[in-house]
């Protein structure tokens, strides 16, 4: 049996480079899209000009952004193949044979399908699928969501970006100016993060020069898990449990040491390269705290208890363990303080970072070569079948 050449690498390849990128950098210091830092792009830019930065490597000008605004509500309307699996989706979603991510992904797939330029890797047509996946994910999710509520799908609405379309496809209305900002850099924040699980699974797929659709798809699937992306409606789902136990009369720390004493992962928390903290955490946070209070002023106070109920979790997780919250931790609060149903929150990532994943793609084809690490075999010497 031949050996590999190269040592064990780290379980889970941690700390190991795995490649090359000019599209995005996740340093200690700093998260950089394409030379950009992301507290700068969530203070000044829009997701539109995001995804228009990530996909065509530029930050745009005037005319680019008003180019590319009218392209992406002008591939808003979902192909009737899509449309019809989508209506039926909600059955299978309410009788927990599949959840939302699982619909996404088969959506996607049909998308692929319907799409004039599927197989065609040409960087023109990657970038023309790029767009028309951003555009029509947003529906996506809004039809599911309609179908899984029984109800009528909101029309796409031209008058509104992509945050504020895609927010009034989950709730039926019109987001409030400080809803439509923190959901929009919400969006900002989940554009890219370079080779974190989803997008590495995107290029692993590109890399064998597969088609742009079943790289996305493939993305979906690994977005789903709650070590990755589903841990935005984890973190929430945790925070209400243990709402509901101080209403019972547990106290947060006891709570806590219970979780701690059971081994138990606290959801949102902790970060594969941010060890001393995710910078996308502290922005979503004190947007969404500011949702919180707006609900307050208004006379409801329970979203603001709620963060601070939060901010008590990770005084003690950062106390007595060191463990940070990630984004997904403020994702799950400031989502839930504005009504977007939890079962969401994880396809909403996935229309962020769509365009991450698409630069990804794209990246890979420009420059590709396969994608096939060796492992280090641990079973058995050699043998034989008839001993
Ligand atoms: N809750 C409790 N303990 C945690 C933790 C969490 N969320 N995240 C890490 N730890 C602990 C681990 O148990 C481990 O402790 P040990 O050394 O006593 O075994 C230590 O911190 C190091 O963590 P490790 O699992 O090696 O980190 P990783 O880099 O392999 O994993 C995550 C990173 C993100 C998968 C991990 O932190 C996690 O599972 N977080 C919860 C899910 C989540 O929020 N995912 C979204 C990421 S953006």
């Amino acid at each position: 049996m031949a050996q590999q050449a190269t040592a064990a690498g780290a379980a889970g390849m941690a700390g190991m480079v795995a490649g090359e990128t000019a599209i995005a950098a996740a340093l200690q210091d700093a998260l950089l899209y394409r030379g950009y830092e992301i507290a700068d792009l969530a203070e000044h830019a829009t997701f539109e000009e995001v995804a228009f930065l990530l996909l065509e490597g530029h930050r745009p000008d005037a005319s680019e952004l008003d180019r590319f605004s009218k392209e992406l509500r002008g591939e808003r309307g979902l192909p009737d193949r899509v449309s019809a699996f989508l209506d039926e989706s909600g059955e299978l979603f309410r009788s927990g044979a599949a959840t939302a991510m699982d619909l996404l992904r088969t959506g996607v797939s049909i998308l692929g399908h319907v799409d004039p330029e599927c197989q065609d890797n040409a960087p023109e047509a990657e970038l023309n699928k790029s767009k028309r996946l951003l555009a029509k994910i947003p529906q996506m999710i809004g039809r599911m969501q309609a179908s899984i509520e029984q109800r009528d799908a909101v029309a796409p609405d031209s008058s509104l970006g992509h945050a504020a379309n895609l927010f009034k496809q989950l709730t039926g209305r019109t987001p409030t100016e400080r809803e439509e900002r923190a959901f929009d850099v919400s969006l900002i924040l989940y554009a890219e993060h370079d080779f974190n699980a989803s997008t590495f699974t995107t290029r692993v797929i590109a890399a064998t020069l597969s088609d742009l659709h079943s790289a996305i798809a493939g993305g979906i699937g690994a977005l789903k898990g709650p070590l990755h992306g589903g841990a935005n409606e984890a973190a929430i789902e945790m925070l209400l449990e243990l709402r509901e136990a101080a209403g019972k009369g547990d106290s947060v720390d006891s709570w806590m040491q219970r979780a701690f004493a059971e081994h138990r992962k606290l959801m949102g928390f902790g970060h594969r390269v941010y060890k001393q903290g995710d910078h996308r955490a502290p922005i979503l946070h004190e947007l969404g705290r500011g949702l919180a209070q707006e609900k307050a002023e208004a006379g409801d106070a329970s979203f603001v208890e709620l963060f601070d109920l939060g901010e008590r979790v990770q005084t003690i997780m950062r106390e007595q363990k060191s463990i940070h919250p990630n984004v997904d931790f403020p994702c799950g609060l400031a989502y839930f303080t504005t009504g977007i149903p939890i079962a969401q929150y994880t396809p909403i990532f996935v229309a962020s970072r769509v365009a991450g994943w698409s630069a990804h793609v794209m990246e890979q084809h420009a420059n590709n070569r396969l994608i096939r690490p060796g492992a280090d075999y641990t079973g058995p010497a050699q043998r034989a079948w008839n001993a």
